[in-house]
C-alpha cells in the first residue's frame, strides 16, 4: 500500500533499532509507522524535523512521548478497534490454560510423566460460575465481560471513569471499588492504558487484598504489574497463579517466573492473529498516508496536535 504511494525506508531485520539508529533512520522522513519497542521520545521528535506523523502499529501507544509529539506538532495515531476480540481471545485462552493448567500440563506429557489416569492428576480451578474482576472497561475489556458472561461468571469491573447504570445492565457487569476487585475476585484480569496511575497498579498491598485462589491475567502492558511483587505472591502462595503476555521489562522476564509451573508465559501475541495483524498494517498505513496528504487520519490520539501540525 505505502510503496504504490510514496517513497519507504524501512527496516526489514528482525531486530529492535537503537534510538541513534532510529534518529537517523528517521532524518528526512515525513511519517513513520512504530512498533511497541521504538521509543519515540522528544530527542527522536526533535531531530526528525520533517516528521508530521508517527503511526503506530498498535491500540496501546506508550512508546510514543504523546505530550511532547502534541507540543512538536507531530501527529499520533493508533490501530484501535481491529484488535479488541483478538485480545480477548487471548486474555480468555491465558487464563483458561493458567486454570486448567494447560501449558503445564503439556510439558508433562512430553516429559513422558503422563503413565495413568489418576482421579487428583492436574487438577485445576473451575472458570464457569466464578468471579471475574475486570481492571479496565474499554474495548477489550468489555469484550472480556461478554465472554464470562458467555461462562456464567459474575463479571466486576473496575473503572476510573463512571459508567451509566444502563450501560452495567446491558454488559451484566457490576462495578465495584479496586479493593472489591481484588478482594472478590477468582480472576482478575487487566485491561488498562499503562499511564503514571497504573504503573505498578498490581503491587505487594494489591496482591495481599487477593484471594489464595486468585489467577491474575495480564494482556495490557507489563509495567501495569511489579513483577517482583508477583513473584513474592506467587512464591509464598497468596494468590494461585498468572498468565502474561507482557513483562515489566519486556523481553527480559524476571528468571523465577520461569521456574514457577502456575505461571503461564506468552510472547506478547495478545492482537497476533494473522487476520488481525494485517488489519492493523491497513490501518496504520492508512493513518500515514492521511497525514502526508494533508487529511485528518482516523485514529489520532493527540487531536491537539492537528492545529500545530508541521507543514
Ligand atoms: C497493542 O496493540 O497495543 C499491542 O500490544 C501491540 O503493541
Amino acid at each position: 500500500m505505502l510503496s504504490e504511494q510514496t517513497e519507504v525506508r524501512a527496516n526489514m531485520e528482525d531486530r529492535i533499532l537503537s534510538k541513534s539508529e532510529l534518529i537517523e533512520n528517521l532524518k528526512g522522513a515525513d511519517g513513520t509507522i512504530t512498533l511497541v519497542t521504538d521509543r519515540i521520545d522528544v530527542e527522536v521528535l526533535e531531530r526528525a524535523h520533517r516528521l508530521k506523523i508517527v503511526a503506530n502499529f498498535g491500540v496501546g501507544y506508550n512508546n510514543v512521548d504523546v505530550d511532547a509529539a502534541t507540543r512538536t506538532g507531530v501527529i499520533v495515531t493508533n490501530t484501535p478497534g481491529v484488535l479488541t476480540e483478538t485480545t480477548a481471545d487471548l486474555a480468555w485462552s491465558l487464563m483458561m490454560a493458567a486454570a486448567r493448567r494447560i501449558a503445564e500440563g503439556d510439558r508433562y506429557v512430553r516429559a513422558g510423566k503422563f503413565k495413568f489416569w489418576g482421579p487428583k492428576v492436574m487438577l485445576g480451578h473451575d472458570i464457569f460460575g466464578k468471579t471475574l474482576g475486570i481492571i479496565g472497561l474499554g474495548r477489550i475489556g468489555r469484550a472480556m465481560a461478554k465472554r464470562g458472561r458467555g461462562f456464567d461468571m459474575k463479571v466486576l469491573f473496575y473503572k476510573a471513569a463512571p459508567l451509566p447504570d444502563a450501560d452495567c445492565r446491558e454488559l451484566g457487569v457490576e462495578r465495584v471499588a479496586l479493593e472489591d476487585i481484588y478482594r472478590r475476585s477468582d480472576f482478575i484480569t487487566l485491561h488498562v492504558p499503562l499511564v503514571t496511575e497504573t504503573h505498578h497498579m498490581l503491587n505487594d498491598r494489591a496482591f495481599s487484598l487477593m484471594k489464595p485462589n486468585a489467577i491474575v491475567v495480564n494482556t495490557s502492558r507489563g509495567p501495569v504489574i511489579d513483577e517482583m511483587a508477583l513473584v513474592r505472591a506467587l512464591k509464598s502462595r497468596r494468590i494461585a497463579g498468572a498468565a502474561l503476555d507482557v513483562f515489566e521489562h519486556e523481553p527480559q522476564i524476571e528468571p523465577e517466573l520461569f521456574e514457577m509451573e502456575n505461571v503461564v508465559l506468552a510472547p506478547h501475541v495478545g492482537s497476533a492473529s494473522r487476520e488481525t495483524r494485517l488489519k492493523m498494517s491497513t490501518i496504520a498505513a492508512e493513518n500515514l498516508m492521511a497525514a502526508l496528504k494533508g487529511e485528518k487520519p482516523p485514529n489520532m490520539v493527540n487531536t491537539e496536535a492537528w492545529d500545530r501540525r508541521r507543514q
